[in-house]
């Protein structure tokens, strides 16, 4: 299969290419330019990709023409402003990227006749937050009180009228938590802003230490998308489903910090600062998975912490001056593998 993934060049685009390319699929992207030391540079992964299109999701023109010229047989969108905080700071350019760029993507997507497929990512954050411990379910209401949250609420509002309204390829709409994995270059992200403390020998402020996240493997969150991707190139109807851990992986930012510290070295450290003010965040939100666990066969392959021992163990390797390429690609076949022991896929 010829896929385009839009975000291509971002945390989560980078691993996927690897995890495409390595499942015998041809990869091309559309993003805007890789941030500074992103895992897509240092890995050097356009190397990897058929056609490496440098486009604004905003400007329709372009983003449909970087979908024509590639003619790939499924989309998978990814390119979004993914941070909260961000959004604060920046409202508009998250609204325009995350609500009128995923309609751009949509309907050049529907204008290739070569596209039978067409994966949109939202998140766990467009689930209206009730505060509830359960985990939601595809078919509750959604909401979002933040800009990002909303943004994405919107897109995912969006890509179900589209799929109703303007009948074509399938389309099937992937809801993932929090992931960490190795090659995070984002702001803001606990395990980036961690690793990066250790790696300076500075303490991390950390600002809601008790609150409980799920935590999941970004392998196993795009392993779920791709699970996702061949049903709906095999004939499955549009629908949406949640990609998320279980309760092993509810895990307290406290242990995460605590873990990860150990895992690192003996003098590395974080500060709890939840003294301090900060901008509204959703508490707890889980997703119920059982759906895509029970119809799609996929499951998590990496529970906690194993999902964390992966992530330290990446960063630890490339900072030795192990090739980052030749780390991700080994992290991506010892995944494969678990995959065919666990499921003889
Ligand atoms: N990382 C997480 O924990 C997480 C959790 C839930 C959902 N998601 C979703 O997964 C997707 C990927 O997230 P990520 O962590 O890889 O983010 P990232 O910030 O690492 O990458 C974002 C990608 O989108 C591209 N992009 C941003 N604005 C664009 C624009 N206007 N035009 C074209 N490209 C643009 C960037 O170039 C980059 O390639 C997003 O849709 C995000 O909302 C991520």
């Amino acid at each position: 299969m010829h896929v385009l993934i839009t975000g291509h060049t971002g945390f989560k685009g980078a691993w996927l290419t690897v995890l495409l390319h390595e499942l015998g699929h041809t990869v091309s992207g559309l993003s805007l330019d890789p941030e500074p030391g992103a895992l897509y540079e240092i890995a050097a992964l356009k190397e990897l990709v058929q056609q490496d299109h440098r486009v604004d999701i905003r400007d329709a023109a372009r983003t449909a023409d970087a979908i024509a010229s590639a003619a790939p047989d499924a989309v998978v969108h990814l390119a979004a402003q993914p941070l909260v905080r961000r959004s604060y700071r920046e409202p508009r350019f998250t609204y325009e990227t995350n609500v009128m760029g995923t309609y751009n993507v949509l309907e050049a997507s529907a204008s290739v006749a070569s596209v039978r497929a067409v994966v949109v990512a939202t998140t766990d954050k467009v689930y209206r937050n009730v505060n509830r411990v359960a985990g939601y379910r595809e078919d509750e209401a959604l909401g979002g009180d933040d800009p990002y949250s909303s943004s994405k609420a919107m897109a995912d509002l969006l890509t179900q009228s589209w799929a109703k309204s303007f009948p074509g390829a399938p389309i099937g709409i992937v809801r993932a938590g929090n992931v960490i994995g190795g090659g995070d270059v984002s702001a803001d992200r606990l395990f980036v802003d961690l690793i990066e403390g250790f790696r300076r020998g500075t303490a991390v402020d950390i600002r809601y230490p008790d609150a409980v996240r799920p935590w999941q493997h970004v392998l196993d969150c795009l392993n779920g998308y791709v699970y996702v991707l061949r049903s709906l190139h095999d004939g499955a109807p549009s629908d949406a489903w949640n990609i998320g851990p279980d309760e092993r992986s509810f895990i307290t930012v406290r242990e995460i910090a605590d873990t990860m510290a150990s895992q690192w070295s003996a003098s590395a450290a974080w500060n709890d600062r939840s003294d301090a003010e900060h901008p509204y965040e959703a508490g707890l939100l889980a997703l119920d998975a059982s759906k895509a666990v029970n119809e799609l066969g996929w499951s998590d392959l990496l529970a906690y912490p194993e999902s964390l021992e992966w992530t330290v163990e990446w960063a630890k390797s490339v900072d030795r001056g192990l090739d980052a390429r030749s780390v991700t690609t080994d992290q991506v076949r010892a995944f494969l593998s678990r995959e065919i022991e666990a499921r003889g896929a």
